[in-house]
């Protein structure tokens, strides 16, 4: 099944084409790549099938229901949730508030019955208790719980990220280069954590990232865009192969994957 299909979207931003005419699946159950030179339009793409911007022309579908053009908030509560290649978190509260914050979009007691401060309300509190606990051991942000966001290290800031991000109940979870600025044991640790997420939870993934090494060994497939458009799409072999593809990067460093 279909989790996010793109038709032939578009954005352009006055003249310059960010993302032209791309058309793209993203399986249900799989991690899936998307790849390309600095400017090719990742973000872009990861903006359009959010809500964070319209495309100008094409249509998004998650989950077989268009999307294009609805709020972000709208998209992330039918379950696609994204990650920011730039921390967004919150630098003045504390590790295990940002957590509690990401449920607050998923809450299921009714309004009726948070004003009243009804049974509903009560038994949600204590399933939330229970699922940050237990996020917050997956995410291995256990131990620094009552830490401000500001004070832990950038790697664990990383992690955050994606503990907010699964804290909302995603069925399909976005990362925006999240390897970015770790190093070799945090990526390691990233690693786990994103074949766990798909592994022991079922979440699909679609994953931004420059570390050619980290996608050949965890993608099932990449996609890869250049000047805005879908230069190739298969499995981690056939694209570190593809003459296009490292044509598109030469003297980017990923001829280096190519020779293994
Ligand atoms: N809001 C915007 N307004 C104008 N131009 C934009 C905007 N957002 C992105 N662009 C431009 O669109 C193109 C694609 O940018 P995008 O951020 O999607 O690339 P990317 O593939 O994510 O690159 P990187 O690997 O550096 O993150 C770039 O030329 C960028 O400058
Ligand atoms: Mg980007």
């Amino acid at each position: 099944m279909s989790m996010l299909r793109s038709e032939n979207v578009s954005m352009y931003f006055g003249g310059l084409k960010a993302v032209e005419n791309v058309s793209l699946e993203v399986r249900e159950g799989e991690i899936l790549s998307l790849i390309g030179p600095n400017g090719a339009g990742k973000t872009t793409f990861f903006n359009l099938a959010s809500g964070f911007l319209t495309p100008t022309k094409g249509h998004v579908y998650f989950s077989d229901k268009e999307v294009t053009g609805l709020p972000p908030h709208v998209i992330a509560s039918m379950g696609l949730v994204r990650t920011f290649q730039k921390t967004n978190i919150f630098a003045e509260v504390s590790v295990e508030e940002s957590v509690r914050i990401g449920f607050n979009l998923h809450r299921r007691a009714s309004l009726g019955s948070i004003l009243t401060g009804g049974r509903a309300t009560r038994d949600e509190d204590g399933r939330i208790a229970g699922v940050l606990e237990e996020l917050l051991a997956f995410t291995g942000l256990a131990d620094w719980r009552k830490a401000l966001v500001k004070n832990i290290p950038y790697g664990k800031q990383r992690m955050l990220s994606i503990a907010i991000a699964l804290a909302t109940g995603p069925k399909l979870l976005m990362l925006d280069e999240p390897a970015t600025g770790l190093n070799p044991v945090e990526t390691k640790e990233l690693i786990d954590i994103i074949l766990r997420i798909r592994g022991d939870r079922g979440i699909t993934i679609l994953l931004i990232e420059h570390n050619m090494r980290l996608v050949v060994s965890i993608s099932d497939r990449m996609a890869v865009l250049s000047y805005g458009e879908k230069l190739a799409e298969g499995k981690p072999d056939e694209i570190s192969r593809n003459p296009a593809v490292i044509e598109a990067y030469l003297g980017k460093g990923f001829q280096n994957v190519s020779q293994g």
